[in-house]
């Protein structure tokens, strides 16, 4: 039996894959654990289980002697020190598929928010300050005949595109190589300078790596037009959240919607009184049916990671290289 250590409940499905072949502890609380409780958790385990929230760095891993393998219950990995790991033979694996369609759901639900100011709308009949029909209350943005700029063309920027052609946008995107599926949508490819100033929907659907690390600064919002409005549902601090904040305020561009933040659970005070942003709590993946296939995804490669099979899902594919 492998020992391992999960430091979050996750959906039982994940747990029973688990529990067939190895001997589970699971962080008890209903809360993210400090690092002294993942390093208690995991000190004498083979495998550890970990969400986005957890901190996987160099102490963690040097920590904890016997661990073989990290699966980590999201698709972004920067919150694991993926370097060490593959120092340390530490196999490193992800869930990326399990969540495209359900973030890029999320994505555009938060373009068709912004743009059409729903939420906006739904606080005013909640104020009951409905009077009846206008022609000019809460006039919004068309999303269909607008044009929609992609950041990064992975699975979820690729789902991205699909629904924007779905409402009739334009498709701009940038990316390191070109995407077939988008181009073949008629999508047009652009570096991010450029597209940033075409776009009416600038949306981020890249990794956190010191590359993306402020991705959307001062400068490149500045570029946006004053019309146009920003999407984050990647990670926070792929957006300088100051910087984001000063040109909202001074009417750069016309708002933002987010589901990630910098300094996350942190939320920059003033983004919580603008009327033309809409703030969401991370929940691109959270539905029911992509939380349960995560978990499934996370304990099958971390399963696999022990018993010592390729997993397909692998981050560091040198440290099986390194071994074979
Ligand atoms: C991930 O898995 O990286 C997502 O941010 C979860 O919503």
């Amino acid at each position: 039996m492998y020992e391992v250590f999960v430091t979050r409940k996750i959906p039982e499905e994940g747990l029973k894959i688990l529990e067939k072949e190895c001997k589970v502890a699971v962080f008890p609380m209903e809360r993210i654990p400090t690092k002294a409780e993942i390093i208690e958790g995991a000190r004498d385990k083979e495998g550890l289980l970990c969400l986005l929230t957890d901190t996987i760095d160099a102490e963690v891993m040097d920590a904890c002697p016997k661990l073989r393998a990290i699966s980590t219950y999201s698709a972004g990995v920067n919150h694991i020190d993926v370097a060490h790991a593959t120092k340390k033979g530490i196999i490193v694996t992800n869930a990326p598929s399990a969540l495209t369609e359900t973030t890029a759901d999320l994505a555009f639900g938060l373009l068709l928010a912004i743009a059409r100011r729903i939420p906006e709308g739904d606080r005013l009949m909640r104020r009951r300050e409905f009077t009846g029909w206008s022609p000019t209350l809460l006039l919004g943005t068309d999303v269909h005949g607008s044009t929609i700029g992609i950041i990064g063309a992975g699975r979820i920027g690729t789902a991205v595109a699909r629904r924007a052609k779905g409402f009739g946008m334009e498709i701009l995107y940038s990316s390191r190589k070109p995407n077939r599926e988008i181009e073949e949508m008629g999508g047009i490819k652009l570096e991010v300078d450029e597209l940033v100033r075409e776009a009416d929907f600038v949306t981020l659907h890249v990794p956190l790596t010191p590359e993306t690390y402020h991705l959307i600064d001062e400068r490149r919002i500045r570029m946006m037009k004053k019309t146009a409005y920003l999407i984050n549902t990647a990670r926070g601090q792929c957006v300088d959240e100051k910087a984001l904040v000063k040109c909202l305020k001074e009417g750069v561009i016309a708002g933002a919607a987010l589901d990630v933040y910098e300094f996350e659970p942190a939320v920059t005070e003033e983004l919580y009184e603008m009327e033309n942003v809409v703030l969401l709590p991370h929940i691109g993946s959270a539905t029911t049916r992509t939380r349960t296939n995560m978990a499934v995804m996370a304990a099958t490669q971390l399963l696999k990671a022990l018993k010592g099979e390729t997993p397909e899902q692998i981050v560091n594919p040198e440290v099986l290289e390194k071994k074979s």
